[in-house]
């Protein structure tokens, strides 16, 4: 078990560059305490999903790199460990969009997650039935393609992929986009479940502020590649600069960040 004192994920300075000349993070720092949740939030372009790329050493296949900073986890630097290799110490990203393999099953679907751990049969299966436990609705669908069921089917399905790793911490992408409000709140609670039940910490990239901050411990916000504010999810939930320009302020609620009406697709 992790106690209180073992470091959990740790980002110190870093900067991060796509082809020569994009210089999309600039000196972010954040914490994730083992057992906590963490919200990175932020307007579209502000380097989220940089930040948990370059966490999973996930830059390369973009031409992107990280030029400067550190990134340990339980004390040990990871910057050059490979995705596979930071999965095999307990970390695991589930990646903006869900990417879900249209032509498998839900089952399929969960299933390759498990084959990284090599685990045996009878593992696969015992880890399975818990996430179905957790997840009644993807039981339910098990057998159908996941390209046929609904956005919200094919989030949960990401999660439940991911979890098959027996992660310690989970990074999430903007697990909120494109789903409608009640679905969205579906996975939240989830969210907040495993945490709960079984120590599983999170650091959830966020566009949606007022929900991400309801169920995180701790946010970080980001503007232009930089941290520009950060605090307990109740600190930053009452700050009025926060609040104006990343908790919907005077903004039409009905319109997610980039203006756009929000789309659902539960
Ligand atoms: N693959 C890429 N190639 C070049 N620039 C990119 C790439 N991905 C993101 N960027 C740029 O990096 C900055 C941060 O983007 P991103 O991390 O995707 O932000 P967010 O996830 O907060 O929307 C933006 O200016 C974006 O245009
Ligand atoms: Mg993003």
């Amino acid at each position: 078990m992790s106690g209180p004192m073992e470091p959990g994920l740790d980002v110190v300075d870093i900067q991060a560059y796509y082809g020569q000349a994009i210089l999309a993070i600039r000196g972010v720092s954040l914490r994730v305490d083992h057992g906590s949740i963490v919200a990175l939030l932020g307007a579209n372009g502000a380097g989220k999903t940089t930040t948990l790329k370059a966490i999973s050493n996930l830059l390369g296949s973009e031409r992107g790199a990280l030029s400067r900073g550190t990134i340990t986890w339980g004390g040990d630097a990871v910057d050059r460990l490979s995705p596979s290799e930071l999965v095999a110490k307990g970390v695991v990203q589930v990646l903006e969009g869900r990417h879900c393999f249209p032509q498998l099953t839900i089952e399929e679907n969960i299933l390759s997650g498990g084959f990284l751990r090599r685990p045996s049969r009878r593992q696969m299966a015992a880890d399975l039935e818990q996430i179905y436990a957790w997840f009644p609705r993807l039981k339910e669908k098990r057998k159908t393609k996941a390209g046929l069921t609904s956005g919200g089917e094919q989030q949960m399905t990401a999660i439940g992929r991911a979890l098959m790793t027996r992660p310690k911490l989970m990074l999430l992408d903007e697990p909120s986009m494109g789903l409608a409000p009640i679905i969205v709140q579906e996975i939240f609670e989830i969210i907040r479940m495993l945490n709960q039940r079984s120590g599983v910490s999170f650091l959830i990239a966020e566009q949606n502020a007022t929900l991400a901050l309801r169920y995180a411990d701790h946010g970080y916000v980001l503007e232009t590649g930089r941290v520009v504010a950060s605090g307990t999810a109740a600190e930053l939930a009452a700050r009025d600069d926060v609040k104006e320009f990343y908790l919907g302020g005077s903004r039409d609620q009905a319109n997610d960040r980039r203006g756009r009406p929000t789309r659902a697709t539960a």
